[in-house]
């Protein structure tokens, strides 16, 4: 396996109706970077196999798919450097998680610490979400990644496909698949509007591609303290001054807490709802040109699905050769 090229690979959860700060600042803004960066074959998917384990509303799957993808597109993804592509459109994928599972044993998937989450969490116990982690291991293996970017609660799933990797090859006695890494994301704290880590599940986002008005009218709802307009603001634990910093430079940076500070800002007051009307000014403007571009891919829904195209396109053919291998492997030809 050693003469492969590098390949990274991430798959993206189509999971909610507005991707929002927290998905940008801890996965997408990464990921967008990466074709510049890494010296091989960038793969982006969209996990909706996965989804189906969640989501049994044929429209709102489709809808969320578009939205992720119209999401990369608009914050420029280059998918000259990279592939774009719906996980469904390579269903050679469920073709390696069959084989995989063969070679697996049950107490592998007993352990993971994701799937108790979600059966503690109320979610029914369906042999979909027990098998996540072989689908998710399918992914990773099909396309010979060798490294995956993943966030801590993942890492344990690309432990997972690790091990069916050796089992796989140790079963059928060749080196057909490649041997995965993780590398954990860079993990900002991107507070949500109360306070706590901006997810979905707790209903306290702001969307990527939320402007004018209603934008403030969100930032405006940002939990702080009660300090008086006019003292001096704390530059610990304050959320607006956490989400200021990711829109900001080191030297920005420093300027704003020199207004927390003082409490003052160029000689006049400065208090909370000022530092909200800087952050809502922030995002507004850095969003505006993807915005502008995620209307006009919407208006031109063709566009979306010819890059999707194109990157499954790509991604099959690599899924193709793979289980060319692994059917001689073990012997279904
Ligand atoms: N399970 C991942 C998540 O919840 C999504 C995912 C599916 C994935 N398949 C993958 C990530 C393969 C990396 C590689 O975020």
């Amino acid at each position: 396996m050693s003469e492969l090229p590098p390949r990274v690979l991430s798959g993206i959860q189509p999971t909610g109706d507005d991707l929002h700060l927290g998905n940008y600042f801890g996965a997408i803004q990464q990921h967008i970077a990466l074709p510049q960066q890494f010296p091989g074959e960038c793969l982006f998917f969209i996990a909706d196999y996965h989804a189906l384990t969640t989501v049994h509303d044929a429209e709102a799957l489709r809808r969320r798919v578009r939205e992720v993808a119209v999401t990369y597109l608009a914050l420029g993804l280059d998918t000259e450097r990279s592939a774009l592509f719906r996980q469904s459109d390579v269903p050679e994928v469920t073709e390696l998680t069959w084989m995989l599972m063969a070679v697996t044993g049950m107490g592998l998937l007993e352990r993971a610490h994701a799937y108790k989450d979600k059966v503690a969490h109320g979610l029914p116990r369906s042999m979909g979400l027990f098998c996540y982690p072989v689908l998710m291991a399918a992914d990773i293996l099909v396309y010979r990644s060798s490294l995956v970017p993943v966030g801590k609660d993942q890492v344990q799933h690309v432990e997972m496909a690790q091990d069916m990797c050796t089992y796989f090859n140790e079963a059928f006695g060749q080196p057909v698949l490649r041997r995965p890494e993780f590398k954990l994301s860079f993990a900002p704290n991107v507070p949500g509007i109360d306070g706590q880590k901006m997810s979905k599940s707790y209903g306290n986002t702001l969307p990527l591609f939320a402007s004018g008005k209603a934008l403030k009218k969100l930032v405006g709802k940002i939990v702080t303290d009660s300090t008086a307009l006019g003292e001096p603001l704390p530059t610990e634990h304050c959320n607006v001054l956490a989400m200021l910093d990711l829109f900001l430079d080191e030297a920005g940076r420093e300027e704003v807490r020199s207004w927390y500070r003082a409490g003052a800002r160029d000689g006049q007051p400065f208090g909370y709802g000022h530092a909200k009307q800087l952050l809502a000014e922030r995002i507004d403007t850095h969003f505006e040109k993807a915005r502008a571009e995620r209307d006009r891919l919407l208006a031109a829904p063709q566009e979306i699905e010819d890059a999707l195209a194109r990157g499954a396109e790509r991604a099959r053919a690599l899924a193709r050769a793979t289980l060319d291998d692994c059917r001689r492997a073990c012997g279904l030809v």
